[in-house]
């Protein structure tokens, strides 16, 4: 981390993903070199300025000339269970994080930011917000995968190399086709016409860009940052988008008992075809209608971090909104 700015490098996994295009652009922009790890068959996008490196988290070669020499390590590739199915998700996000570290061990390899997830904290008892040290019991593969990917990191940071570990909340941005675009129907299209009970933090993918950039540069090694937005429940920041967009917002709420009667029922259909049908069971389904509400105190202490409120974030990711999806 001595380098000057000029010279450094950057190895980024998921480097073709939502969050890693954005990464990828600002580290360009502030003259980094960067390396991507991209799949034979991912879409690269417009990031002609990275040096692609080909394959997957599972080659091991490719992987060690990916982080061989680079000053940071940010390891952002994983997948949800919109993607796969269990076994896959804890393949990718469990195991393809052991393979990186891996290849850092067996590396000239910097500081690895590992990006996990806000989902493995949860608020306790009555608390109205979680941090950091507010562990859950994990809920589904996503959040079992990713806190076992976390147990890893800590380990290497203990005893091999310097890692840090970053948990976004929601991520809120162009270019991401699940969340993003999914909360602003709530907030502008007709066609949308309820919304869930609960809520939740949401974080302009900016914001995280910034978070993961000053987790490289001040975060303390085998420490955890939650990087969250503003809390808000569902109704709140469908109405907000729909102001800043000047749309109609969805106003029926769907009832939470209605959400967790689904739960049984993907579980029941689930069992008969003996495979993941639905990316949900009774307690993913349970969480949907909970105040996931998120403190970043720690990282604004120790990292400088800072979030922007919702309607910052609305009008970049609206024009991508209305251009590629609407
Ligand atoms: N989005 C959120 O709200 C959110 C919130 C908290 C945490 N996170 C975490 O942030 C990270 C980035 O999320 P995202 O929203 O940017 O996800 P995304 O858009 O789905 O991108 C995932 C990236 O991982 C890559 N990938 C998947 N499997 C791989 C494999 N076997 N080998 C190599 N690369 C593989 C994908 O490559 P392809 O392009 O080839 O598919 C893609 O580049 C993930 O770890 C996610 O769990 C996201």
């Amino acid at each position: 981390m001595t380098a000057t700015t000029e010279s450094r490098t950057a190895a980024v996994t998921g480097a073709t993903g939502f969050l890693g295009t954005a990464l990828c652009r600002r580290l360009l922009e502030a003259d980094w070199t960067v390396r991507g790890l991209s799949r034979p068959t991912s879409d690269r996008g417009e990031l002609d300025d990275v040096d692609w490196y080909v394959g997957d988290l599972f080659d091991d070669g490719s992987l060690r000339e990916l982080v061989d020499g680079a000053d940071a390590v940010f390891h952002l590739a994983g997948i949800g269970l919109w993607d796969a199915g269990p076994e896959t998700v804890r393949e990718v996000n469990r195991d393809g994080t052991e393979q990186v570290l891996d290849a850092c061990r067996r590396t000239d390899a910097g500081r690895v930011v590992f990006t996990s997830t806000a989902g493995t904290r949860r608020p306790q008892g009555d608390a109205d917000f979680a941090d950091e040290t507010d562990v859950a019991e994990p809920i589904g593969a996503y959040q079992a995968s990713k806190a076992e990917a976390e147990a890893l990191v800590d380990r290497y940071a203990e005893a091999d190399g310097d890692a840090v570990t970053v948990h976004p909340t929601s991520i809120f941005g162009p270019g991401d086709e699940a969340f993003t675009a999914q909360l602003l129907a709530m907030g502008v299209d007709r066609t949308m016409p309820a919304h869930l009970p609960g809520g939740l933090s949401i974080v302009g993918v900016s914001d995280v860009v910034d978070g993961l950039l000053a987790a490289y540069e001040r975060g303390t090694t085998g420490e955890h940052y939650v990087l969250g937005g503003e809390n808000l429940t569902y109704d709140r920041a469908v109405s907000r988008i729909a102001d800043a967009a000047d749309g109609s917002p969805a106003r029926i709420r769907v009832p939470a008992t209605a959400i967790r009667a689904a739960g049984p029922v993907a579980e029941a259909v689930d069992a008969v075809a003996d495979r993941r049908v639905f990316p949900f069971d009774r307690e993913m389904a349970r969480l949907a209608t909970q105040r996931l509400f998120y403190t970043s105190r720690k990282a604004s202490e120790e990292l400088g971090y800072e979030y922007q409120p919702l309607e910052a974030h609305v009008p970049e990711a609206m024009a991508w909104y209305r251009a590629e999806v609407q």
